[in-house]
């Protein structure tokens, strides 16, 4: 009798504390949520070939990119490769605030994945193809310090990368111009890079599943997760900048972080990233571009300097973000709670807004943080 009181009463304490907590639990969208959620997929999408780069999609052009890719030959003192800060293992970050290979650069490693479809590259967008960019580590003092000159000469000495690269291209390097191998060795680790999707992820099986009203499948999707997806569409405006079935517009902005560098000096971010574009001989305007239209060089034609683009940086993609730690260009942050509490008590006299004003400080709870949270870890 004893007991059947106790577990009687046991049960009443049960649900009158569970009756709050199934109402909290029981996340609903309106139909222009849905749509939302919709538009962050589908995954993967579809990836065509690069016109601006001959060999991509060519399956010995990506092998031999592959082996490039881990190789020291392209470092001038032969202790670097683009392994030493990319590791595979790690998402292709390094876990480090700031990545050294030479010596230390100023600014995070941008993990590699889903590269396609990318429109800039580099924080600042200092390039406008994969290529270009895969050869800008190359030549960095800081990271693996060689010259054309001296990856061309290599190259024609090592029998085995020498033929590689001659089945590929179908030229020797040693009638091609340093100039030209280099490119063409850009290229290369380009096309393998190319490869590097990340996989489907537990929100993309739910935004299937809702776009098919398919209940039972969406009520596998955790609740916080669905409460932290509610805040990023709604109330947190994450999807202003972070849309589309990679989390990002592909532009610039500024989210508020401070912009100096660890040597002293300031970050010009992607005003500094237009300087080097309006430079470079490896842009899609110029003469290495494969595409013979070159059609694909507009938005670099028209992309103009101005005072709006100081200190900012390149909106990422938050696919895979659980496993590129530390955050944002400087690497200042070292988890996604610290990411949404940036956001949540944001300065907003630090912005540089000129009128926009898309970010605004959030004070976003504990609970509402956690939440955030969970759905970020479900990209
Ligand atoms: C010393 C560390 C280091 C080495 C070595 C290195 N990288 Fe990087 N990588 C970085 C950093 C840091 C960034 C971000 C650069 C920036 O925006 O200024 C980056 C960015 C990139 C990006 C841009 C990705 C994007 O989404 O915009 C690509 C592509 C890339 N690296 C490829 C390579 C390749 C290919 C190699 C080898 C040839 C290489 N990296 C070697 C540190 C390194
Ligand atoms: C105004 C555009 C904008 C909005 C709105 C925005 N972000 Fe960002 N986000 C950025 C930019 C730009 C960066 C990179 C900033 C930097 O490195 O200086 C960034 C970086 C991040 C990163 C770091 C990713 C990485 O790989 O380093 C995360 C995570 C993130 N944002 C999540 C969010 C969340 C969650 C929200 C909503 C609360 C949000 N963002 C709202 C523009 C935006």
């Amino acid at each position: 009798m004893r007991r059947f009181t106790q577990s009687a009463l046991a049960g009443l304490i049960i649900s009158s504390v569970a009756t709050p907590l199934l109402a909290a639990n029981t996340v609903t969208f309106s139909e222009s949520e849905k749509a939302t959620i919709t538009s962050h997929g589908p995954w993967p999408p579809k990836m065509t070939p690069d016109p601006s780069n001959r060999v991509s999609g060519n399956k010995s052009a990506i092998a031999f990119g592959r082996e490039l890719f881990r190789s020291r030959f392209l470092s001038a003192s032969r202790r670097h490769s683009c392994v030493t800060c990319h590791k595979p293992n790690r998402a292709y970050t390094d876990g480090l605030a700031r990545s050294t290979g030479v010596s230390m650069v100023d600014r995070n490693t941008i993990s590699l994945a889903n590269l396609r479809l990318n429109r800039w590259y580099g924080w600042d967008g200092g390039s406008d193809n994969l290529w270009a960019q895969s050869i800008r580590p190359i030549l960095d003092p800081r990271e693996m310090n060689a010259t054309p000159a001296l990856i061309a000469k290599r190259l024609r000495n090592d029998a085995p990368f020498s033929r590689g690269y001659q089945a590929i291209f179908k030229s020797s390097p040693s009638v091609d111009d340093a100039g030209q191998i280099i490119v063409n060795l850009g290229k290369a680790l380009a096309a393998y890079q190319e490869t590097i999707v990340t996989p489907r992820t537990a929100f993309d099986e739910f935004r299937d599943a809702l776009a098919k009203s398919d209940e039972q499948e969406t009520s596998q999707y955790p609740v916080a997760a669905r409460r932290g997806l509610k805040i990023f569409i709604g109330k947190g405006k994450c999807g202003l900048c972070h849309l589309g079935p990679n989390f990002t517009n592909g532009e610039f902005d500024d989210a508020g972080i401070p912009y100096f560098k660890a040597s002293g000096g300031i970050d010009k971010g992607r005003f500094g990233g237009i300087q080097k574009l309006k430079k470079s001989p490896h842009t899609l305007l110029g003469r290495f571009n494969d595409n013979p239209r070159r059609a694909s060089g507009i938005a670099t034609r028209h992309v103009t300097r101005s005072h709006q683009s100081w200190g900012q940086f390149r909106v990422p993609s938050l696919r895979n973000v659980i496993n590129t730690a530390p955050y944002m260009h400087d690497g200042s942050l070292p988890t996604l709670t610290d990411v949404v509490r940036h956001y949540s008590n944001l300065n907003e006299e630090r912005l540089h807004l000129d009128g926009r004003g898309l970010l605004r400080r959030l004070d976003l709870t504990d609970p509402e943080i956690v939440d955030l949270v969970a759905f970020l870890e479900t990209l």
